[in-house]
């Protein structure tokens, strides 16, 4: 390679550059660089442009890119997808001759008033390695994508017309410390700047002592300036002080309480937000201002479906009214630091913050760890520099409570060196690291990923193995511990959730943990046929690739709340309300961490079967953080459950905000709680069954029985054709069901009801297909063994297995009638060796018909399963097919209405079609089949058959998250033991 050429392949991490700093804003002129700059793309270093640096070069040829931008996202090149692997041969610091350079060039004016004497150009993030030439001058090269990059310009930036010229490529030997599961993409991708210098660096440090409410607060200059405080009466105060305040209000991520300060040195003006707080270790247990904290986190990439790692603010914004309005109270900035105007609005709106590292080597696990530059003192300085980039940069926010070495980077003596480095610097945060959790030598927390719920208990209790190297057992026995990943939120999922919360809130060394992951990082593409879908990993031809594992968010690509992230703000809620139907009594436990329920106010509402008897606020006194209070219920509550009928009665007390949070309207839900109220709660199921039923479709139609040839009062009819039991009408030789209630179920096509043990696999089935395939769970044959109707009604009975196994199902169907309800219950009982749980039991049947619109009275009215449940509410809810729909990027088993009474299907044609539970089922509605929505790659594939398909169901299999992660434990698997169901058809042209 040409020495022009060496910094690519080198590991320094770049020539030229300013002492890493902290990012703020200052009154002194800045020059914004965004925008259109020219550009030209180059496949490798062999084909740049000649001189393309000098001020004179002609690029009027070149096309026009908007920086900041991620190149393959706006049509050069191609995004690639990889997990774990390099995406090219693993030979450190060489990286391919294919190197995709980009070329830019960008005229700019400089007002003749602007400070020349001290300007500084900065790069907020370039991917993966550049070279910036000004005016011709070389300043210098960088590396480390996701960190700042600072040239001094001030001998060559001049007024009037400048050039700047970057080289950006692709890959680098910092490509190497990269590996991040995320899409490889390239280019100048967050803002570029010239700033006027004046202050180059300053350090906030804003103790709290929670023992005595004081706050100290010292800033370190690196030059002479001045300090005002207006809130806290500091005027021109010497920075370094200590200035001492006394009943300081503490920051938290409760109540982020900034003081508004400047900082003022030599004619400029820094505006700094000050947040007091301590955080430490106290007993083995993580304490922000003298308490426990309980982190409920999320770990956010940086993502837009359609400018990939370019955010706008709003974008950024967006992330974190989200997370605060599902009580999300945590970010771990998995893998990098994000734009620095994140962590802005981390402190402003109040999360607390683990600021982790860029840096991964994941890849090199396929070596064995061999060659790992964690461990080669020839990649020290790069790594070095990374940690001081990245605490540098981001020190003076009071979000971040700690720093993180950076993510699945093996172990090695350039960590430790990471460590002690940043320990040096900063002593107020603590150290993360993941990697190392055998033996926890550099960090200040135990942190594991994907533990099952057993070894979080046994940790909880200090109760776990031992440390790889003795030596370091002690240590980390005394280590608070936290999970910075759990429950992979790929696809439909995580299940299992609040088996993990419990366990937080058990142990006190247990500082809770962070989903894998925000969002789901799919590309906006659209079909041939225009139709808009999300592109994941393979979809760009890579030569290696993971397909769909980067689509593993609580919100889709395009920030909508997937179910996953409803099921995760009811399971953290920070305040748990219980209702006592016996004592008529409504129970508040407060689990904030410092925050008292005065900003809360009370709703109940009192339903019956899903329609409102009342509804009112209620007068619950203040309950202290960390304590627990009780009232009894207001007269009109009682007043109105004394007006409840004979049906289901359900209370639902809501604690909303009182008034506005700079992050959700006044009103905004924060917790609720249904409990049910009747005197016959609890007896449900035992009193449930084939009875009178309050739903709609009940008794409603006027019975089949008129076309009976039985006698009368048997409700089962025989001809040798068909046989008919009350509305339902069979095919007397298959004992198919063929019509109900005069609804012609899609004449001879008719299929159903019958068994269904097969769903659409999730992702987070993963490790369960296989076997499912081999037990030919998907291609399950029904063989009819007989056909016997009764004086009661009917009875089939099958036999059902797959191709090339003996292990199968025997089937007994049992018909019989009740007015215009057919009542089946399915009885199963399993043959031979299964080995593996059943994705789902139950039946399906479908119907003709495009569109249909369902009511049900269950639970809603989102979609819910056996391990994800809480988020739903037992109400009457109305939604059409297509809104019943949850649009996984990569299709799979979505949409179960859980717990379900009764439904009710009404196609635009009138018919309809009444499904009852005894006294529950599950149900899923959908214009496609399974079969077509497990072979779809993608939404747009989907695309409605002409009939709707039906699954009503008993049971399903957990969702869990073993797409990474444990499987799903026993008491959320569905096995296959001899089990049976009953459920209710009706139907009415
Ligand atoms: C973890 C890793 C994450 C992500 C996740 C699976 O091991 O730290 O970056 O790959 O697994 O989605």
């Amino acid at each position: 390679m040409p020495a022009e050429f060496g910094y690519v392949e080198d590991r320094s991490p770049g020539r030229g550059r300013l002492r890493p700093r902290a990012w703020f804003a200052s009154s002194l002129p800045s020059i914004d660089l965004n925008g259109r700059w020219r550009f030209r793309l180059a496949a490798g270093l062999s084909e740049l442009s000649r001189g393309f640096e000098r001020p004179e070069f002609d690029d009027s040829g070149w096309a026009e890119l908007e920086v900041p931008s991620c190149w393959q996202l706006a049509g050069y090149g191609e995004p690639a997808y990889t997990n774990v692997i390099y995406p090219f041969p693993v030979d450190p610091p060489r990286v391919p001759d294919a190197n995709p350079t980009g070329e830019y060039r960008r005229r700019f004016d400089v007002p003749d008033d602007f400070p020349l004497p001290y300007a500084v150009l900065r790069f907020d993030g370039v991917d993966s390695c550049f070279a910036v030439w000004l005016n011709g001058v070389r300043l210098g090269d960088g590396k480390g994508s996701r960190l700042p990059t600072e040239f001094d310009v001030s001998g060559t930036l001049r007024h009037g017309r400048n050039v700047l010229a970057v080289r950006v490529h692709q890959w680098s030997a910092g490509s190497y410390l990269e590996d991040q599961d995320m899409w490889w993409l390239s280019g100048i991708f967050r803002p570029v700047r010239i700033l006027a210098r004046g202050l180059a660096d300053f350090f906030v440090h804003a103790d709290f002592d929670p023992a005595t409410g004081r706050g100290t607060l010292s800033v370190q200059t690196t030059a002479p300036a001045w300090l005002s405080v207006p809130e806290l009466g500091l005027a021109g105060a010497d920075p370094a002080g200590p200035n001492v305040f006394e009943g300081v209000e503490p920051w938290s991520d409760e109540r982020p309480r900034l003081y508004a300060g400047e900082i003022a040195a030599d004619g400029e003006r820094i505006a700094i937000r000050v947040g007091f707080r301590r955080v430490a270790v106290t007993g083995g247990v993580l304490t922000v201002n003298g308490t426990p904290i309980l982190l409920r986190g999320v770990n956010r990439h940086e993502w837009d479906p359609r400018t990939g790692r370019t955010l706008s603010a709003g974008t950024m914004l967006a992330d974190v009214l989200a997370m605060k309005r599902h009580n999300i109270n945590a970010v771990r900035t998995s893998h990098y630091p994000p734009d620095p105007r994140f962590l802005d609005l981390c402190d402003r709106h109040g999360l607390w913050v683990i600021g982790e590292c860029d840096l991964e080597t994941h890849g090199f696990i396929a070596e064995g760890w061999r060659g790992n530059p964690s461990d080669d003192p020839a990649w020290r300085e790069a790594y070095l520099d990374r940690a001081a980039r990245t605490v540098e940069r981001d020190k003076n926010h009071p979000c971040v409570i700690a720093w993180s070495l950076g993510n699945e980077a093996g172990t090695g003596t350039n960590l430790a060196a990471m460590a002690d480095w940043i320990r040096g610097r900063d002593g107020s945060r603590l150290i993360h690291y993941e990697g190392d959790h055998e033996n926890c030598s550099y960090a200040d927390v135990y942190s594991r990923m994907y533990a099952g719920y057993a070894e979080v208990a046994a940790i909880g209790h200090r109760q776990e193995p031992g440390t790889a190297d003795p030596r370091h057992d002690a240590h980390r026995r005394g280590l608070p511990f936290l999970l910075c990943e759990y429950a992979h939120a790929m696809g439909n999922g995580p299940g299992g959730l609040s088996d993990y919360q419990e366990l937080f809130e058990a142990h006190p060394r247990v500082a809770g943990g962070f989903v894998w992951e925000w969002i789901d990082h799919g590309i906006a593409r659209s079909a041939a046929d225009g139709t808009a879908y999300y592109a994941y990993g393979g979809d760009f031809g890579e030569e290696v690739h993971d397909g769909n594992f980067v689509i593993d968010g609580l919100v889709f690509p395009d920030r909508a709340p997937s179910p996953g992230l409803r099921e995760y703000a009811k399971v953290i809620e920070p305040v748990r309300i219980s209702v006592d139907p016996r004592a008529r009594t409504i129970g508040v436990r407060n689990l904030h961490h410092t925050r008292d329920t005065g900003y809360l106010r009370w709703r109940w509402v009192l339903e019956e079967e899903g329609v409102a008897l009342g509804t009112g606020e209620l007068e619950v006194p203040v309950v202290r953080a960390g304590t627990a209070g009780s009232i009894g219920w207001p007269e009109e509550l009682s007043g109105a459950a004394g007006r409840a009928g004979r049906g289901e009665v359900w209370l639902t007390v809501s604690a909303v905000l009182g008034e506005a949070e700079s992050w959700a309207p006044a009103g905004h839900e924060v917790a609720w709680a249904q409990e049910r109220v009747d005197r016959r709660a609890g007896r449900a199921r035992a009193e449930a069954g084939p009875g009178p039923r309050t739903g709609p479709g009940a008794r409603a139609g006027s019975g089949a029985r008129a076309e009976s040839e039985a006698p009368a009062g048997s409700g089962t009819a025989v001809g040798r054709d068909l046989i008919t039991v009350g509305p339902a009408r069979f095919d007397g030789r298959s004992g198919k069901l063929t019509g109900l209630g005069g609804l012609e179920l899609g004449g001879l096509e008719l299929d159903g009801p019958r068994l269904e043990l097969w769903r659409a696999p999730i992702d987070n089935d993963r490790p369960l297909v296989k076997g499912w395939r081999r037990a030919g769970l998907d291609r399950l044959h029904h063989r009819v063994l007989g056909v016997e109707p009764d004086d009661t009604g009917l009875s089939v009975r099958a036999r059902v297995g797959a191709a090339g196994t003996g292990a199968g199902m025997d089937v007994a169907y049992r018909w019989r009638a009740e007015d215009e309800v057919a009542w089946l219950t399915v009885a199963v009982t399993p043959r031979g060796e299964w080995g593996v749980p059943l994705p789902r039991l139950g039946v399906a049947l479908s119907l003709a018909g495009e569109d249909a619109e369902i009511e049900w009275f269950g639970l809603g009215p989102g979609e819910a399963y056996r391990d994800s449940q809480t988020a739903v509410r037992v109400g009457r809810y109305r939604r059409t097919l297509a809104e019943l729909q949850t649009p996984y990027i990569r299709p799979q088993e979505n949409g179960n209405r859980r717990a379900v009474r009764w439904a009710r299907l009404t196609r635009p044609d009138g018919a309809v079609l009444s499904v009852f539970g005894d006294p529950v089922v599950d149900l899923t509605a959908r214009p496609w089949s399974t079969a077509a929505l497990a072979s779809a790659r993608h939404t747009c594939d989907l695309r409605p058959d002409g009939r709707i398909h039906l699954h009503v169901d008993a049971a399903h299999h957990g969702l869990g998250s073993a797409s990474c992660g444990p499987p799903v434990p026993a008491w959320h698997a569905l096995a296959a033991v001899p089990a049976s169901f009953t459920v209710g058809l009706a139907g009415s042209p």
